[in-house]
């Protein structure tokens, strides 16, 4: 470290003795702090050798050392980042895109809380800033931990690589014991086309973005290489807090700034929606020339009790909203149109374009989302596009929002080349050649080929590997087409079997595949040995069920409890009828339409069968309980009737949801408890009916412990 002379000054030979000195100091380093647990140098100092190790090692490729500590993870992180459950959940937010929908926020607010429309009520306004979100846990004023989002409930632990970033400070004065922050890291734009370039000359992967380019740098596995990507971070928000920081949003985050967090300049006060929308035009007008990406501008409401009172949804608060900027559009030539089958069979036609890049990302493919948009009518047979239909060679107007697939929005008429014919939308699978058909009602027409396709087949299994599904490690989309084309699997229960099909521990055919190697397929065979014990919510969405995404899976998991009471429901009901439909129905967040599709999907023999294989190699732990399981509402079905004084019923039922409580619209034999006010009538009655226990809205506050 006595040499610090700039890294392309040093000779080769310089270079080749200075990266075995650090090695043997990082070695020792390593070493003191995992093995003897008693570190010798500071945090600083150790990213400070790693990171010069790993500047010599990108000038001088051909001089790494076999086992140089760039090769090495010194943590125990070394087979992935550990898993964090976040103290509190990180959320996502509600997104708006008109003024209308601002208003709308705004009244919905007042009218959760009761408030006359001329209640003034005041909202922060900020840049809604384009990165990827941090949740950094301070106890004591130390950095203890730093984690990605993941799903919002368990994100990685990437404590070691926040700590490289200048802007998270490790230590802050006056904290309260426990902190948590959250915000928004991000790589500014000078600094992305810097990475980019370094990149580039050292024949390594460029960026596509300056957010693929945070993410890629802050989820790596050595954190010599996070300091060396110049990453920014941008505070908006808190998470678990031993007190309260403030009484304000605008107070709170004015206290972290305090603490040393860069807080966006850009935040202002406002007094309602008119301000709001003023706020979001003028920090528009600056989006070119801020230095940093942003998509939009977020509004949340200033009174942090008020805030507590709204509460949340399943996945965003009701007191923050997003409205994002116009999306991005340019104009292409439509090259072909394909079909592509999804795994409840869907036909979708792709746009496959001539490359163009829009707002910064190169797009060659958009969806055209089924036979009608293209034919240049809506579901309901009016015209859109004023009736222009899309053909093959047309030149046409792609537009891009957020994460959002690309769309192709219009269709330039001028430029239409001569004799481009009319789009034909198959009548057929294009993969298996089952009949594919059209319900009334339906936009959409579907392969009846059932798991019979191939395509289905495939699509369902990348769906079952997925995120929010089995996410096993190692097994992509990627991964699941190439087993799925050799026949390796054809249904999960398959991916069960693949070791005991092998032999146990015999994985030669695995690792000789192409990609593979002896590690790589042990690690596989041990991550999908791993999810053989997995959470219900996640089970019931990876079954794939239409209509049966990640929110309603995570419903029917906290109301059915064990996979053996859920299963036993759907088998017993009867679609559109009966004590278990109705069961079913009662719960909020499932409608008919999904009832329907689940009753059906488990009355569908070979469905059913499928989904016995499955169970029989897995443990399925039973719905999480509520956070707030001590509360003494938790697990209980609550009805509420009649009018409340107290608080509006939309504010009722969410703080009982909140409480662990499942609110019903009917009073049944399962109902555990009825609120009810003035003016209740034929509820009540049938709770006397019942023997169900009857309390006003003041013996139900006094239970819940809220004033
Ligand atoms: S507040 C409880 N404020 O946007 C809600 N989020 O689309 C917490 N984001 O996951 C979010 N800038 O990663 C908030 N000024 C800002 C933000 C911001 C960017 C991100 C954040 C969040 C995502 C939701």
């Amino acid at each position: 470290m006595e040499d610090r002379r700039a890294v392309a000054d040093l000779s080769r030979d310089e270079a080749a003795a200075e990266l075995d000195r650090l090695a043997a100091a990082i070695a020792r380093a390593d070493r003191a702090y995992h093995t003897e647990d008693s570190p010798e140098i500071s945090d600083a100092e150790y990213d400070a050798l790693k990171t010069r190790n790993a500047a010599i090692e990108a000038r001088f490729p051909d001089l790494v050392r076999p086992d140089s500590p760039s090769r090495r993870v010194g943590g125990p992180l070394a087979e992935g980042f550990s898993q964090v459950r976040h103290a509190v959940p990180m959320l996502s937010l509600e997104n708006a895109f008109s003024d209308e929908q601002v208003h709308e926020f705004d009244a919905r607010i007042h009218r959760f809380l009761g408030l006359g429309p001329e209640a003034p009520l005041a909202y922060t306004a900020e840049p809604k800033i384009d990165g990827l979100s941090l949740s950094l846990r301070y106890e004591g004023g130390r950095l203890v931990q730093a984690a990605t989002r993941g799903d919002g409930e368990t994100g990685e632990n990437v404590t070691a690589n926040a700590r490289t970033i200048a802007d998270i400070p490790r230590q802050i004065d006056s904290a309260p014991e426990v902190l948590e922050v959250r915000g928004e890291v991000h790589m500014r734009h000078a600094d992305f086309a810097a990475l980019n370039a370094r990149q580039a000359a050292a024949s390594a992967k460029t960026f596509a973005n300056p957010r693929n380019a945070a993410a890629g740098s802050l989820r790596q596995l050595d954190p010599a290489v996070t300091a060396a990507r110049p990453l920014a971070f941008f505070a908006y928000g808190w998470g678990e807090v031993s007190e309260p920081l403030a009484d304000t949003q605008l107070g709170a985050i004015a206290r972290l700034a305090r603490f040393g967090f860069v807080t966006s300049p850009l935040t202002r006060l406002c007094d309602g929606p008119d301000e709001m929308l003023a706020h979001h035009a003028e920090i528009e007008q600056q989006r070119a020339t801020l230095g940093y990406d942003i998509d939009g501008v977020v509004y949340k409401l200033n009174d942090l009790a008020l805030q507590a009172r709204l509460g949340f949804r399943s996945s965003t608060p009701r007191w923050a909203l997003a409205h994002k900027f116009p999306a991005e559009t340019a104009w292409t030539r439509l090259e072909r149109i394909e079909i592509q089958v999804g795994r409840t069979g869907a036909l979708s036609p792709v746009a496959r374009l001539t490359p163009v890049t829009v707002g910064g990302v190169v797009v060659s493919n958009a969806t055209l989302h089924n036979e009608d948009y293209i034919a240049g009518r809506s579901a309901s047979g009016r015209a859109i596009r004023g009736g222009k239909d899309i053909r093959e060679g047309d030149w046409v107007q792609v537009y891009r929002a957020g994460d959002v697939i690309p769309k192709v929005a219009d269709v330039d008429l001028a430029h239409r080349p001569a004799g481009a014919e009319l789009y034909r939308f198959p009548e057929t699978c294009p993969v298996c050649g089952s009949e594919a058909v059209r319900e009334p009602g339906d936009a959409v027409r579907r392969c009846t080929g059932g798991m019979a396709c191939p395509a289905q087949a495939v699509e369902k299994l990348k769906h079952f590997v997925s995120r929010g599904a089995f996410d096993i490690e190692g097994l992509g989309a990627k991964q699941v087409e190439a087993f799925h084309a050799d026949g390796w699997i054809a249904e999960p229960a398959d991916i069960f079997t693949l070791e005991a099909r092998f032999g146990a521990g015999q994985i030669t055919q695995l690792k000789n595949r192409e990609g593979w190697g002896e590690k790589s397929a042990a690690n596989l065979l041990a991550a999908i040995r791993a999810r053989r014990r997995i959470a219900l919510d996640r089970l019931i969405f990876a079954l794939g069920i239409r209509h049966v995404g990640e929110a309603a899976a995570g419903v029917l998991a906290r109301n059915y409890g064990t996979w053996g009471d859920f299963a036993d429901a759907m088998d017993a009901a009867d679609p559109g009828e009966g004590l278990e439909w109705e069961r079913l129905l009662s719960i909020d967040g499932v409608g008919k339409v999904l009832a329907a599709s689940l009753v059906t999907a488990f009355h569908q023999p070979a469905e059913r069968a499928a989904i016995d294989r499955l169970l029989a190699h897995l443990d399925v732990e039973p719905a999480a309980q509520p956070r707030s399981a001590d509360s003494p509402v938790a697990g209980k079905t609550v009805v509420f009737t009649g009018a409340l004084e107290r608080m509006t019923r939309a504010e009722a039922k969410a703080r009982a949801e909140a409480l662990g409580a499942k609110v019903s619209g009917s009073v049944s034999a399962r109902t555990d408890l009825v609120v009810a006010g003035p003016g209740a009538g034929s509820k009540l009655k049938e709770a006397e009916k019942h023997g169900v226990a009857v309390i006003d809205e003041d013996a139900w506050i006094a239970l819940i412990g809220a004033g």
